[in-house]
């Protein structure tokens, strides 16, 4: 079985495409190396022992992509390439679209040309936007994104429902992520942003190796038990496990389902700094400075429609997200 990684240079590609290889499957990872480094790919065949087939390309390189499905015998994708900085996409708009939007549609249309119909697709809990009140159950109303970044996710889920409407032979799987952290726990590949991280557990693990002086905690006026924004944290190892069940659903049969992957608790900003303090034992510096424009208060999955369905459900706590962030950033400073 040959399954398409599209983005498996990246944070949560990498992870997955680890997890397919110690389930036994053959994988092709495409990656264009926008927001990734080479070298995780190396890591990749170093930990699972195993070696894959890699093609430098852009997803929206029809041509590129065509090659690709003719040169491999291509049974599913599991389709993460995209770009993820919520920030960015408000400052380059079309950049956004034509990337996350133009490279899936390029992507399907190869697809069905060369006869392939399964796909995994990489969304996010952005699409609840902000009316809806955690826990965050699959059934509820999507829509209202605050941020280009989302909108491309709503857009995404949209246009992958209305290709299923048209053609039932297809088996779609949308997964709608909370937030990922921690890393693979050789310590030999985890999350490598470029430039200032955007998100809470990067900046951390870099305030604490002395990259970054402070934490700044966004706004401690929320209306949360300490004040702080609560999030639904769960490890990418979970996570990219819980990719194996939606491929195998999607690889049994035709069907589009949406799954939240969640642990389905929330811990607030200074949850994560404490839990984050006690499993690395650095002292965190912090301080708190105004709200983050576009956040929400709290946000938190139901985990329970991915386990009744996929059997899956996310085994780590927090403590081992900590741990395993830190020793990912601590054996490797400056990244790849
Ligand atoms: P990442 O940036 O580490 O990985 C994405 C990969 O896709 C990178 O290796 C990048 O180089 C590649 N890529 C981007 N555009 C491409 C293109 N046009 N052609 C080929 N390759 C391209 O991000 P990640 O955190 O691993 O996220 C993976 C997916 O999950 C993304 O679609 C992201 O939007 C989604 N997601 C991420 C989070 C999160 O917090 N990390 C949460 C929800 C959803
Ligand atoms: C978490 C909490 C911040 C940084 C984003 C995207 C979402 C998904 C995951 C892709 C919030 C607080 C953060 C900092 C802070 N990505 N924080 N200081 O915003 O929940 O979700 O990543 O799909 O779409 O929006 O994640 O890690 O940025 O923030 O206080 O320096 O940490 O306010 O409460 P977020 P995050």
């Amino acid at each position: 079985m040959s399954i398409l990684v599209t983005g498996g240079a990246g944070y949560i590609g990498s992870h997955t495409c680890i997890e397919l290889l110690n389930a036994g499957y053959e994988i092709v990872v495409v990656d264009n190396f926008y927001n990734s480094k080479k070298e995780s790919l190396n890591r990749i065949a170093e930990l699972s022992g195993k070696q894959f087939a890699f093609y430098e390309c852009d997803i929206r390189d029809a041509e590129g992509m065509d090659k690709i499905f003719k040169n491999e015998k291509i049974d599913a994708v599991i389709h993460f390439a995209g770009l993820k900085a919520v920030g960015e996409s408000c400052q380059k708009p079309v950049e956004y679209y034509d990337n996350n939007i133009g490279g899936t549609l390029t992507l399907c249309d190869v697809m069905r040309k060369n006869g392939c119909k399964k796909i995994v697709f990489s969304s996010s809990a952005t699409v609840y936007g902000s009316n809806n009140i955690s826990p965050l159950k699959e059934t509820m109303q999507t829509g209202g994104t605050t941020n280009p970044y989302g909108t491309t996710k709503y857009m995404i889920e949209i246009i992958l429902s209305d290709l299923f409407k048209s053609d039932e032979e297809w088996a779609i799987s949308l997964l709608r992520y909370f937030n990922p952290i921690g890393a693979h726990k050789s310590g030999r590949i985890g999350e490598d942003p470029n430039g200032i991280p955007n998100n809470l557990m990067p900046f951390i693990t870099q305030v604490a190796i002395g990259k970054r002086e402070c934490l700044s905690v966004f706004g401690d006026d929320y209306d949360t038990p300490d004040g702080t924004g609560v999030r639904d944290y769960i490890h990418v190892v979970d996570l990219a496990l819980g990719h194996i069940k939606a491929l195998e659903k999607v690889l049994g049969g035709t069907g589009l389902d949406i799954y939240n992957l969640g642990t389905g608790t929330g811990y607030s900003v200074l949850d994560v700094v404490k839990a984050f303090e006690k499993a690395s034992g650095v002292k965190v510096n912090y301080k708190i400075v105004d709200r983050r424009p576009g956040d929400i208060a709290t946000c938190y999955s139901d985990p329970s429609k991915a386990l009744e369905e996929l059997g899956w459900k996310a085994e780590r706590g927090i403590e081992e997200m900590c741990e395993d962030s830190w020793r990912w950033q601590s054996q490797n400073p400056n990244g790849y």
